[in-house]
This record gives C-alpha cells, sequence and structure tokens, in this order.
C-alpha cells in the first residue's frame, strides 16, 4: 500500500506582547525566564496528546514537514525543541527530507537558539518582520525595532540558516505607497527564499476589530501597493504561487503550507491546533484542540472532532485549492474528497460563465478576475 504522508502542525501559545491585530491563540508572560518549567510540562502535553491523536489514527504515520507556529515559538529553547523532536521520532516515522519549520519573533531571536533550533533538526526559519520602518512597527504593537530585526536576519544568515522566510505586512496604518515599496526593497537587500506578504486583515477579535484604526489606506493605496509591489518581487525572480507566498525557487514553496491548501492531511497538537484526517473510506475527520491553557495542562486535549459533511468539504476543497495559482484535475477532486464531480456540475457552470475560473474536460484553473473576486467565486461553492 502507497504510504500516506501527513504534515504535523504544533502550536507554541505565548508571546510577550499582545498584537493588536493578531488573533491567534497566545496567552502573554512578562517573564520568560519564569516560564522553563511550565514549558517543559507544556511539551510533555504535546506528546500525549500526539499519541491520543496517533491512537485514533491506528497506523504507522509518516510525516514530511512539521511546523513550529504561534503565538511565538522562539521563545522556546532550541534544547526543548530538540527533546521535543527526538521524543516525536520515537512516535511517527519523520521523512529525511522532511521540512521543519519555525515561526520567530525578532526579539527572541539570538546565536544560541539559532545554533541549538539547526541542531536540532529545524531547517527552516520564518521571522516575523512585519515592517522595515519604526513608525509602522509602533502602530502594529510589535515589540521590535527595524534594527532589532536587521539584527535578527543576520544573526539568521551569518549561522547558515540559509531556508529562511520573512513575514511582511501592507496597509499598514498611514503606510504610503514608498512606505510599502521600501519595506519589500530592504527585505530583498536580504536575498530570502521566502517572503509571505500579507495585507493586514482587521479581525473582529482584536483590539484592532474593537477600535478601528485611523488612517487604513485607501482601497486604491493598497491596489496600487499590491500591483506594484507584486512586480517588484517577480522582477526580482519570486515566484509568487500562492495569494501572499513568493518563493526563490520551486525548491523553497513552504512544503507544510502546500500541504493545507492542495487539502492534504494532518495533524495538529497544542492548544487551538486543527487537524484533518481522512479515513479510508474518504470521510474527512476535523480535530480541535483545547484552546483554554489550564484545560490543556490538565490533559483535556481534544476539544472538538467532527465529520466534515460533504457540502463543507466541497467549499473547503476550493478555499484551499483556489488560493494556490496553479491548474488541478477534476479526478484529484474526486479522489481526495471522494465527491463525485458531477454533484457540483451547476457550481462550476456558474463560476466559469462568471469568468471566475476556466475549466475543460479534466482540469480547473482559477481566472486573474476570480483572484480578484475570490469570495464571490467561493460563495457559489458555499
Ligand atoms: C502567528 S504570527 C507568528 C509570528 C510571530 N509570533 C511574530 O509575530 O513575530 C504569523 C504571521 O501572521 C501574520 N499575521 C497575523 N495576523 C495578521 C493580520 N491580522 N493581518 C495580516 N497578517 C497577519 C504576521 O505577518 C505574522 O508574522
Ligand atoms: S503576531 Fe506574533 S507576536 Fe504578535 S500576538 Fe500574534 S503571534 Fe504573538
Amino acid at each position: 500500500m502507497k504510504k500516506q504522508y501527513y504534515s504535523l502542525y504544533i502550536h507554541i501559545p505565548w508571546c510577550l506582547k499582545k498584537c493588536p491585530y493578531c488573533d491567534f491563540y497566545s496567552v502573554i508572560i512578562t517573564d520568560n525566564n519564569l516560564y522553563e518549567n511550565i514549558k517543559l510540562k507544556y511539551i510533555n502535553n504535546l506528546l500525549l496528546d500526539l499519541d491520543n491523536d496517533l491512537l485514533f489514527l491506528k497506523k504507522k504515520i509518516y510525516i514530511k514537514s512539521i511546523f513550529f507556529g504561534g503565538g511565538t515559538p522562539s521563545l522556546i529553547s532550541g534544547k526543548l525543541i530538540s527533546y521535543l523532536l527526538n521524543e516525536i521520532t520515537k512516535k511517527v516515522y519523520i521523512k529525511k527530507t522532511a521540512e521543519i519549520t519555525i515561526e520567530t519573533n525578532p526579539s527572541s531571536i539570538n546565536k544560541q537558539n539559532i545554533i541549538e533550533y539547526k541542531k536540532s533538526g529545524i531547517n527552516r526559519i520564518s521571522i516575523g518582520v512585519q515592517s522595515f520602518n519604526d513608525i509602522s512597527l509602533k502602530l502594529l504593537g510589535r515589540i521590535h525595532s527595524a534594527k532589532d530585526a536587521i539584527n535578527a536576519i543576520n544573526t539568521v544568515i551569518d549561522n547558515d540558516l540559509i531556508n529562511f522566510n520573512i513575514d511582511l505586512i501592507y496597509g499598514i496604518p498611514g503606510q504610503s505607497l514608498k512606505s510599502a515599496k521600501n519595506d519589500l526593497y530592504q527585505t530583498l537587500s536580504f536575498n530570502p527564499k521566502h517572503i509571505s506578504w500579507y495585507q493586514l486583515t482587521i479581525e473582529p477579535n482584536t483590539i484592532f476589530g474593537k477600535y478601528k484604526p485611523k488612517n487604513l489606506p485607501k482601497y486604491n493605496i493598497l491596489w496600487k501597493i499590491f500591483k506594484e509591489g507584486n512586480k517588484i518581487l517577480q522582477q526580482y525572480g519570486y515566484i509568487n504561487y500562492e495569494i501572499s507566498s513568493y518563493a526563490k525557487e520551486d525548491i523553497f514553496k513552504c512544503k507544510h503550507n502546500l500541504n493545507y491548501w492542495n487539502f492534504g492531511d494532518y495533524i495538529g497538537i497544542g492548544c487551538s491546533a486543527h487537524g484533518k484526517f481522512t479515513m479510508s473510506n474518504k470521510t474527512i475527520i476535523r480535530t480541535v484542540k483545547n484552546s483554554n491553557i489550564t484545560k490543556y495542562m490538565n490533559g483535556y486535549y481534544l476539544f472538538s472532532s467532527n465529520k466534515i459533511k460533504d457540502c463543507d468539504k466541497t467549499f473547503e476543497f476550493f478555499l484551499n485549492k483556489f488560493r494556490i495559482l496553479e491548474k488541478f484535475s477534476k479526478k484529484e477532486f474526486t479522489s481526495i474528497t471522494g465527491i463525485n464531480i458531477h454533484s457540483i456540475h451547476s457550481h462550476i457552470k456558474k463560476s466559469e460563465k462568471l469568468g471566475y475560473i476556466k475549466y475543460d474536460k479534466n482540469d480547473f484553473i482559477i481566472t486573474k478576475k476570480g483572484y480578484l473576486f475570490l469570495n464571490n467565486l467561493l460563495e457559489i461553492f458555499i
């Protein structure tokens, strides 16, 4: 039987300060040094959480990518990450070429942890820079300065962690086209293998959601930033393979995220983490872990585990697939979801008629118009 590869997401639920735009689950810790014992306890809980998922899956699990996300995973020392990865290796088979990423905040990057991360097996690092402009960083509530970000990137480069990503945000309050382009040019001067260039979204359950920031760039400025920025990134040789993702070469496309966008299966451990398992009869199970850290630390890992209904499966499949700019086959739709393509014939015809997708006998591809009106396109599949 063909081996099925999973991705593994590990959520680290701490930050030193909550950024007003961010709705990822995290708990604020004021003194990082006081938390060593709590972190070890959390990591041991992560291992038990993984055991429960493996018990449910009842088979040998092969892992093709691991992603430490947060929160701020760089608040965890290299030694603890090493311990965790070692223990995980005893439970699952990790592919030799697996991509292992850690998300970091520039304020918690230093030579020692970079060296230790590398030793532990981490081979990709994502740096949350967001901007190189100190005023923008203040407006985003970041705890680091542009200088801290530059030092952090240089520490990663000097220690030969060549596969690094820089996270940038545009559409920051008061941001001009010139300032957004400056952020991109500064980023490009480090020649990162990958850039995630996100438009600031105002999430409902955040400080920005409650008190909408003044001076958000208007639609016409945002459009100019996107158009000109996208052109600059492509001129510098970056492949725009997903709405916000740019890779220097195919091999540097983020394998972990591609697995989500290709609607692949993954195990999610840690507070608030999600997982997706396809069973042999094509039933898809979605797991959600507890986002109450006290309950989680007391062994209540699973918050919910539900079968995805067929109509939701179709929507979720396209929600992910339409993010990547590659064609995909109707066979793939059926083999992944177990749903006959004929049952969505009218949705496809409507999307095609409105110019959102191109569709022939075998393949789908999203058009430029579909990309621009992604929400309208997805509504057709609800
Ligand atoms: C979960 S954060 C983890 C990174 C790390 N904790 C840090 O911020 O330094 C991952 C990335 O999501 C992006 N992000 C989070 N909330 C966002 C929002 N509301 N709009 C746009 N990008 C956002 C940021 O670029 C951030 O670097
Ligand atoms: S953006 Fe990063 S540092 Fe800021 S609150 Fe979210 S996870 Fe924490």
